[in-house]
Formats: C-alpha cells, sequence, structure tokens
C-alpha cells in the first residue's frame, strides 16, 4: 500500500498536464500564451517530482535549447561561458523544434537581470574612464566570455581601461581571447581558480558577476576579504549576486537543474561587514528589476 502511495506522489502531475507537457516537447517549446500555464506547473513541483517532470520533457532537454544545455552542462557546471553570451546575445535556435524554448528562457526575468547586469557594468566602466588619470585597471573575477568587455572596448576604442580577466575554465578563456582578438593589449588572461589567484598590483574596479552566488557565506566572506585589500584609492569592489525575489529560480532549478545562492540585500550587508568593511564604505544596489543585487565596496 505504501509504495502505491508513493508512486502516485512522484507522478503527481495530472493526465491533463502530462498532454500539456508533451504538445509543449512536440511544438518546440511554450507559445506566448502557454507561458503561465508552464510556469504554474513548475513552479508546484516538489523535489522528489523533478526526475518524472524530466522525463516527460526529456527530448528539450539537450544541447539544442539552452535550458538543456544549463541542464547538460557540456562543460561541467551551469552558467558556463556559452550560455551567458547566449543569453547577451539573445540567442534563439532558429530550429523549431527547440525555437520556442529559447524564446520562453530569454523572456525570463532572471535571464534580463543578466542583460541588465551587464549594462550596469558598462556604465561602472564608463565612469572609471572618465577620472583624469592615465590608465585605469580592472580585475574581473569568474570573466567568462568576456562579452562584456568585448562590447566595452568595441564602443571605447580610447578607453584607458586595462582588463585583467580571472577564469578557470580554459574554455572560457579561450572564447573571451579568441572574440577580444583586436583588443589584446588592453586584457591580461589568468586560468586559475579565484580563490587562489594572486593580483600583483591595485585596481580602480573588482567586478564579480554570476560567481559569488555559488559560493556559501564563508567562500563569499573570504573572497571579500581576500580582494578588497588590492583596491587602488578611490577604488571599489562590485559584487553582483542574484536576489532572493528571483521570480525565475524555480525555473532554473527545475529545468536546468541550476542551483543558485540567492541573496537579500541584508545578506550582503552582513557579509561585507563581517569581511571586515565598514559600513560607511558598503551599499547594494540593483538592476532595473531587482532580481541581481550588486554589492559596492569602496576602498578604504
Ligand atoms: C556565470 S559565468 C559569469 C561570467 C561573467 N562574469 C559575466 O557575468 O558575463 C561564471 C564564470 O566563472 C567561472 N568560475 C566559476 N568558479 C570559478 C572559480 N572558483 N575560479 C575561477 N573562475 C570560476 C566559470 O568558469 C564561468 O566562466
Amino acid at each position: 500500500m505504501d509504495s502505491i502511495q508513493t508512486d502516485v506522489t512522484l507522478q503527481h502531475l495530472s493526465e491533463e498536464d502530462q498532454k500539456f507537457l508533451l504538445g509543449l516537447v512536440e511544438n518546440g517549446g511554450p507559445e506566448h500564451d502557454e507561458y503561465k500555464e508552464f510556469t504554474a506547473i513548475v513552479n508546484n513541483l516538489e523535489d522528489p517530482e523533478l526526475d518524472y517532470f524530466r522525463n516527460v520533457i526529456g527530448e528539450s532537454l539537450n544541447e539544442n535549447t539552452l535550458i538543456g544545455h544549463g541542464f547538460v552542462k557540456p562543460y561541467g557546471y551551469p552558467g558556463d561561458f556559452s550560455i551567458i553570451h547566449n543569453i547577451y546575445k539573445y540567442y534563439v535556435n532558429p530550429d523549431e523544434k527547440y525555437r520556442n524554448w529559447d524564446r520562453f528562457f530569454q523572456a525570463q526575468a532572471g535571464a534580463q537581470a543578466v542583460r541588465n547586469r551587464k549594462d550596469y557594468f558598462l556604465k561602472r566602466c564608463s565612469e572609471i574612464d572618465q577620472k583624469e588619470k592615465g590608465e585605469q585597471h580592472v580585475l574581473i573575477l569568474g570573466s567568462g566570455p568576456a562579452t562584456d568587455v568585448n562590447e566595452y572596448l568595441h564602443s571605447n576604442p580610447d578607453s584607458r581601461l586595462r582588463f585583467d580577466l580571472v577564469d578557470f575554465d580554459q574554455h572560457a578563456i579561450d572564447f573571451a581571447m579568441q572574440q577580444n582578438e583586436p583588443f589584446k593589449d588592453a586584457i591580461n588572461y589568468y586560468k586559475i581558480n579565484v580563490l587562489r589567484f594572486k593580483p600583483y598590483q591595485w585596481y580602480d574596479l573588482i567586478w564579480s558577476a554570476g560567481l559569488f552566488d555559488y559560493f556559501k557565506d564563508k567562500h563569499f566572506v573570504y573572497m571579500v576579504n581576500k580582494y578588497y585589500k588590492y583596491l587602488a584609492e578611490g577604488g571599489e569592489f562590485i559584487i553582483g549576486n542574484f536576489s532572493n525575489s528571483n521570480p525565475t529560480r524555480r525555473l532554473m532549478e527545475v529545468l536546468s537543474d541550476w542551483y543558485l545562492v540567492h541573496r537579500s540585500k541584508y545578506d550582503l550587508i552582513r557579509m561585507a561587514l563581517e569581511a571586515e568593511a565598514k559600513e560607511e564604505q558598503v551599499e547594494v544596489e540593483m538592476e532595473e528589476l531587482g532580481v541581481n543585487l550588486f554589492l559596492r565596496i569602496k576602498a578604504a
């Protein structure tokens, strides 16, 4: 009797829901008017039901879709350079077997927040570039595709910013190098774990997005404390972290097996203070959707 009840719980999805989901797979993902129904199904799933659900939509969870790329993790972790680049470029697979899934993914607040955080970074770079000093140094921790740097240097060919990019994935470094070949004089690459990298200079900006939201609190605090000391006078350390009000959270977890440590403004301030920053040096901003928060720590 017990085992029958367990099976019923695991199957949870009604026949109607299953039919609806199979229809989506056939149609290459949800149409716009199906987003609400699909999201409601996903948001109501419990963890023990995930395998069953993923079996039903299994044909779509492959590398041809953005959600499937997250799920398959061809480079061993979700949120790799390639998916981030594709979010920035608003990539949609032209194949109708997959197109609607990509449109759906790109329409999510989480994806828009990633694009917004790039724009936020571009603004910070431009502010630093306008300072009257000579070369300005920017360190990026977990630099990924460096599409943000590419966009900045492309639009600011006379920039005095010099970038040091740190990433432990050789594929990410290769991709970043290739697309930034025209700007090679302005960029140095370091293939190393950020926990081990030792800076050899001070920076006007230390930037990290899409990295700290994978760290537990104790690593977060360790990293702030470690890098904060490398800020030049007037410099800033800015860390992006998904907010715990991210409406795309469950979709990322269920569809792409992509788990982040979501945090509040107060979590970020508390950890900055634990890392020995002073209250008056710390503030938290957000992009326009409020999905990505930015912890800003000014040099002492
Ligand atoms: C989500 S991507 C973000 C890329 C970029 N910051 C952006 O926002 O466009 C995270 C990147 O951090 C890198 N990464 C993750 N953990 C790392 C670590 N401990 N040391 C160095 N790089 C790391 C990954 O290889 C990946 O390229």
